[in-house]
């Protein structure tokens, strides 16, 4: 390669979050993440205001990440797009924005794996550490909950999923049940600090191998909540901290169960722990505990490429970019994508 200094422009529009980021090689300039506030109203996502939001949002979001980055946009040496998976009028957006840049630029058009990128944020360099290959991805996310054996770069294996609901789902349609608003995740981590995870016990689910399922625990918790509020109507009120500290103790659990299995089934003991969920203060502390007892190495992305943002599409567009992975302007956004 002749240019060692590479500038990737990052765009992500898979969900509800506008982002756009600038690296200089594997190094984040820039990381701006415009959230859509619009779903709280709703308590979860509105696919058809979510894509009207990012109509709304791209261009300003792209021109503050330019601006952060201290770099002009002629500087820029590739366009990197989350092509998926996730709500097409969302990546729609991101899609016909990254190919208008790279005819307008004249610069090299990279599609992302939204998911790859969730796995691969860790080999973004403000990270503090980064894993040896083959590693197992334990992903978590509000779309996603899945097991990855990765082997390389692109060479990468699901080896669990969920049947149904994705962990960051649990989290939030819980909350909805509590009236926390959308999306819960962080509010359930905060209030369980202050609470006992061992206050309320809640059914975990069967599930063969490395899959997972969290939709009956959602219902389990809902019949729960009903039953404890009709004998009390301030039941949640009263217990909020022990509830959301047993809820999540419950799906850390889980998740526990299934990584303890996964590194038992493939032998691999290098964890890394990505996905929105990941931002979980809990799971992160049991997830190093248990690293630390069976001498695993457990990595997580630094929060800030933990949730959605274009960091992580960035890195990878810059790992595409040196392999001389690019894409043509035929790329369509695609709601599924396979890992
Ligand atoms: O990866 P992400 O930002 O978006 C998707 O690709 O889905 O993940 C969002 C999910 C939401 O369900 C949110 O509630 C959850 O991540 N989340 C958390 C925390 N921060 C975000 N869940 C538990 N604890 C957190 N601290
Ligand atoms: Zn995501």
């Amino acid at each position: 390669m002749k240019n060692h200094n590479i500038y990737t422009l990052g765009i992500e529009t898979s969900c509800d979050d506008t982002a756009a980021a600038i690296l200089l090689n594997d190094k984040v300039l820039s990381n701006v993440v415009s959230s859509q506030d619009i779903h709280k109203i709703y308590g979860g996502v509105v696919p058809e205001l979510a894509s009207r939001e990012h109509q709304k949002l791209i261009a300003p979001t792209v021109n503050t990440a330019i601006k952060e980055s201290g770099i002009e946009k002629n500087q820029i040496n590739s366009i990197a797009f989350t092509r998926g998976p996730g709500l097409l009028g969302s990546l729609l957006v991101g899609t016909s924005f990254a190919k208008s840049i790279s005819l307008g630029l004249n610069i090299p058009l990279i599609e992302v794996n939204h998911m790859q990128a969730h796995i691969l944020s860790i080999f973004i360099e403000n990270n503090n550490q980064k894993p040896e290959f083959p590693f197992i991805a334990l992903t978590v996310s509000g779309g996603h909950t899945q097991l990855v054996i990765v082997r390389d770069y692109f060479e990468m294996e699901e080896i669990g999923t969920t049947l149904d609901d994705a962990v960051g789902e649990a989290f939030d349609k819980s909350g909805k049940i509590l009236g926390l608003e959308y999306p819960s995740g962080p509010m359930i981590d905060n209030l369980a600090k202050k609470g006992d995870p061992f206050t309320y016990k809640f059914t975990k689910p069967r599930v063969a191998a490395l899959n997972f399922s969290f939709s009956g625990l959602k219902t389990g918790f809902m019949n729960f909540i009903n039953k404890e509020s009709l004998a009390n109507n301030t039941f949640v009120e009263d217990n909020i901290n022990n509830i959301c500290a047993s809820l999540q103790n419950t799906i850390i659990e889980i998740l526990v169960e299934k990584v303890l299995l996964a590194v038992e089934m493939t032998k691999i003991k290098n964890i890394v722990i990505c996905g929105g969920v990941s931002a979980n203060s809990s799971l992160r502390e049991k997830m190093k505990q248990l690293g630390n007892n069976n001498s695993w190495n457990v990595y997580f992305p630094n929060i800030d490429y933990s949730t959605d943002n274009a960091a992580m599409i960035g890195v990878v567009g810059y790992l595409k970019y040196k392999n001389s992975i690019t894409t043509d302007l035929s790329s369509c956004a695609t709601a599924r994508y396979k890992i």
